[in-house]
C-alpha cells in the first residue's frame, strides 16, 4: 500500500495540562500485514480522560505509554489487508488502534462491530467502553435499586450521560451535576433526569440538599476532589459511592485533593469502591445486549461529539479538561472518508 500513516506519538511526559511540545506528529509509510496479521485503516479514535494518566510514568491499572510510542487509544477501524482467517477486508473492528491512521494487529482482543446495527461512532459511545463503564459502575458496583436517589458527576460527559440514563431507566430519582446551563438543560429536557445542577453557577451543597431531600443513596463519581467531598456528608444509610474517575485531579501538579469528609462513610455505614471497566470483560456480552435493547427501544440516547483530523489530537484532547465536550469525544480520521 502506498501513502502515509500520520501517527501522534508521546514526546515528553507532561506536567499539568499536556502542551503541544509533549507530542510529536510522525509521518511514516503505511504498514504491511505480516503473516498472522491484518492492517486496518482507523476511522474513529476515542478520546478519554484516562489518556492523561497513561502519559505519566506511574503505577496504574495499565502500563504507561513509552516516550516515542504512538499514543494509546481505542478506536474503530476498517480492515484493508488481512492474513488472518477471522478478519476479512472491509470488516469493521474495535481495538486499541492508537492515535494514528493505520494499525497493524494480530487480532488478539479485537472485536468486530456491525455498522448495520448502529452507527460506527456509537461503538465508542453507549455501545462501547463508555456505555459499559456506566453499566457496570451503576448496576454492579453501586447496585442501584429503583427506590434510590442517584447523583452523577460529569453527568453531561460520555460516561456520565449514559449513567444518568441507566439510573432513570432503573426508576431511580436521578440528579446530574454538570458545567453550564446548556448541559444542565440537556440532562433534564433530552435525557429525562429529574434535576441537574450547574456546579459552576450553583452552590453544590445547597442544590444537592434541595434536589435530594432524603439524601443520596448512590453517587457515581467521575470528578472527585471537592465534588466528592461535598457529596459525602449527604450520603444516606448504606449508601454506595462508585469511584469511576476523578477528572478534576488528573492535571494537578500538587497532591491529589482527597475527601476530608471520609468519616461520613462511617456515620452512614456507606461504602466507596473504585472499579475499572476492563475487569468486567466476561460480562460484556450481557451488558451489550441490554444497552443495545435500550437504544433500539429509544430509552437510551448516545451523544457523540466528533472532531476532525488525527493530527488535531493534541488540542482536541484538552477539550475533556476544559468542559469543551458534550457526550463522547471522538476524533475522525477524515483522510479515510
Ligand atoms: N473506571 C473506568 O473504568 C473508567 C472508564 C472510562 C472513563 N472513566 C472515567 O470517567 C470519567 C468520565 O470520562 P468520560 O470519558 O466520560 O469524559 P467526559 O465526561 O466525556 O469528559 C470530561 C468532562 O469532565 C468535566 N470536567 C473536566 N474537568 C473538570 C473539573 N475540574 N471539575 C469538574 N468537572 C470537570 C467536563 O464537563 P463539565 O462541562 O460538566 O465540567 C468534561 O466535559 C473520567 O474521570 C474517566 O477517567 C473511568
Amino acid at each position: 500500500m502506498t501513502g502515509e500513516n500520520i501517527q501522534v506519538c508521546l514526546a515528553a511526559r507532561p506536567t499539568g495540562l499536556p502542551k503541544s511540545s509533549d507530542w510529536e506528529i510522525r509521518r511514516t509509510a503505511i504498514p504491511e500485514a505480516g503473516a498472522d496479521q491484518f492492517v486496518a485503516e482507523v476511522l474513529y479514535v476515542s478520546l478519554d480522560p484516562a489518556m492523561r494518566g497513561w502519559m505519566n510514568d506511574a503505577k496504574s491499572y495499565i502500563e504507561p505509554v513509552e516516550i516515542g510510542a504512538v499514543m494509546r487509544a481505542g478506536g474503530i477501524a476498517r480492515v484493508r489487508e488481512s492474513n488472518l482467517a477471522e478478519f476479512s477486508v472491509g470488516d469493521h473492528v474495535f481495538c486499541f488502534t492508537g492515535v494514528q491512521q493505520f494499525v497493524v494487529s494480530d487480532g488478539k482482543g479485537v472485536q468486530k462491530v456491525d455498522a448495520s446495527v448502529a452507527p460506527l461512532p456509537t461503538y465508542l459511545g453507549a455501545l462501547g467502553m463508555t456505555g459499559l463503564t456506566a453499566y457496570f459502575g451503576l448496576l454492579d458496583v453501586a447496585e442501584v435499586k429503583p427506590e434510590d436517589t442517584v447523583v452523577i458527576s460529569g453527568a453531561a460527559g460520555a460516561v456520565g450521560s449514559v449513567a444518568g440514563q441507566i439510573a432513570r431507566i432503573q426508576g431511580c430519582r436521578t440528579v446530574g451535576i454538570a458545567g453550564g446551563q446548556e448541559k444542565c438543560a440537556y440532562l433534564v429536557d433530552e435525557l429525562g433526569l429529574d434535576a441537574a445542577i450547574d456546579y459552576k453557577a450553583d452552590n453544590l451543597r445547597e442544590s444537592l440538599r434541595e434536589h435530594c431531600p432524603k439524601g443520596i443513596d448512590v453517587f457515581f463519581d467521575n470528578v472527585g476532589g471537592e465534588t466528592l467531598n461535598t457529596v459525602l456528608p449527604l450520603m444516606r444509610m448504606h449508601g454506595r459511592i462508585a469511584i469511576c474517575g476523578a477528572i478534576s485531579q488528573y492535571n494537578n501538579t500538587g497532591p491529589v485533593v482527597g475527601p476530608s469528609n471520609y468519616l461520613s462513610l462511617l456515620v452512614s455505614r456507606a461504602r466507596m469502591e473504585g472499579f475499572v471497566v476492563f475487569d468486567y470483560q466476561k460480562q460484556f456480552p450481557q451488558a451489550f445486549k441490554a444497552m443495545g435493547g435500550w437504544l433500539a427501544e429509544g430509552k437510551l440516547k448516545s451523544k457523540e461529539q466528533i472532531e476532525e483530523g488525527i493530527d488535531q489530537f493534541p488540542s482536541v484532547l484538552l477539550k475533556l479538561f476544559e468542559g469543551g465536550n458534550f457526550g463522547k469525544l471522538i476524533l475522525k480520521n477524515t483522510a479515510a472518508f
